[in-house]
């Protein structure tokens, strides 16, 4: 049965709803890849195992996720990975032609703080422009997407979940948010214009870098004072969760497994069903159900954020 594929023109980057100007002097290339290195740098890889999953099976959030794509489930490997520092696996979704390796993906995010992975369900990984997009905690990477954007996805995931919910839920929507933001004359770029959403999204990846990496935000950008209040509310209330170290403690539970092909005739090469439960020493974050479509963030070749579009799902 074909999927119903639609994915909605690309546009121009969305009209600034947010009334600050970018800062000045802009970050290097107008987006926050420059700070890419230096997270690179400073936070440390993770030790890890991983394994595949049994043929023919699929998370069914990556499974929605990839047909809305327009590419077929059965181009994905589900891998499992094991991460030290948590007793529950995360499973990615990876498309044979991403640019981005399964080595690349486990390196990548075991250089997140495990206290923020926390807030991830499923990373799915297809080729294309360089472009990203999340819904339900579950996030859509196409081409090859750095740090900065693995940080930014996690972002929406803790607006939603990592603060006490009496500041507004999402923390981005309430008072203490919006009055430090009131205090300051700018904001990062022009992707954090579009939305308080997105503005606090692009705000973890600076808060990130300034905590983990020598000398913090002020190596990149003379101007901090502009953002302060913006960065500085984002660490107070969010506390270790940006910092390395720990263990996992939160999680959300994975999607239930679901056969890549819905035809008969791939069933007689199915492998075992995997099986999806949540670790005894973890306790379950209430999941945000998956939206009918995902709003998909592109950048260009520095890493500025250039355009939106919507995939249907
Ligand atoms: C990537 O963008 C170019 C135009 O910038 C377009 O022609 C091409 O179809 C896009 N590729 C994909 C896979 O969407
Ligand atoms: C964004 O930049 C990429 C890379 O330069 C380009 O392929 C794409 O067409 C641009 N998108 C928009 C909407 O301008």
């Amino acid at each position: 049965m074909a999927s119903k594929i639609s994915v909605l023109a690309l546009l121009p980057l969305a009209l600034a709803n947010l009334d600050k100007p970018v800062i000045q002097p802009n970050f290097p290339g107008g987006g926050l890849a420059s700070l890419g290195q230096g997270l690179l740098d400073n936070l440390k890889p993770t030790q890890s195992t991983s394994d595949v999953w049994g043929a023919g099976w699929i998370p069914a959030d990556c499974k929605s996720l990839v047909q809305g794509a327009g590419l077929s489930p059965n181009d994905i490997t589900p891998f499992n990975i094991h991460y030290t520092d948590c007793s529950q696996t995360w499973t990615f979704c990876r498309h044979k032609d991403s640019p981005l390796s399964q080595t690349d993906i486990i390196d990548l995010f075991g250089r997140v703080p495990v206290r923020m992975r926390d807030y991830i369900r499923h990373y799915v990984f297809i080729p294309g422009n360089k472009s990203a997009g999340s819904s339900g905690d579950n996030t859509l990477m196409v081409g090859d997407v750095d740090i900065t954007v693995f940080l930014h996805e996690i972002g929406h995931s803790l607006d939603s979940h990592a603060f006490d919910p009496s500041y507004g839920v999402p923390f981005s929507t309430g008072n203490v948010w919006i009055s430090n933001y009131n205090q300051d004359s700018a904001v990062t770029d022009s992707y954090a214009q579009s939305s308080q959403q997105e503005n606090f999204a692009q705000e973890t990846v600076v808060s990130v870098y300034d905590k983990n990496v020598p000398g913090g935000i002020g190596n990149i950008q003379p101007n901090w004072q502009a953002i302060f209040h913006q960065y500085a509310t984002l660490e107070g209330y969010i506390g270790d969760t940006i910092i390395p170290g720990g263990t996992c403690v939160n999680r959300l539970t994975d999607s239930q497994p679901v056969t890549m092909s819905n035809s008969a005739k791939f069933r007689r090469t199915l492998g075992p069903k995997p099986t999806v439960s949540l670790s005894p020493d973890v306790k379950e974050i209430k999941p945000i159900p998956m939206a009918d479509s995902i709003k998909m963030t592109s950048f260009d070749e520095h890493g500025k954020p250039n355009g939106t579009y919507v995939i249907n799902l």
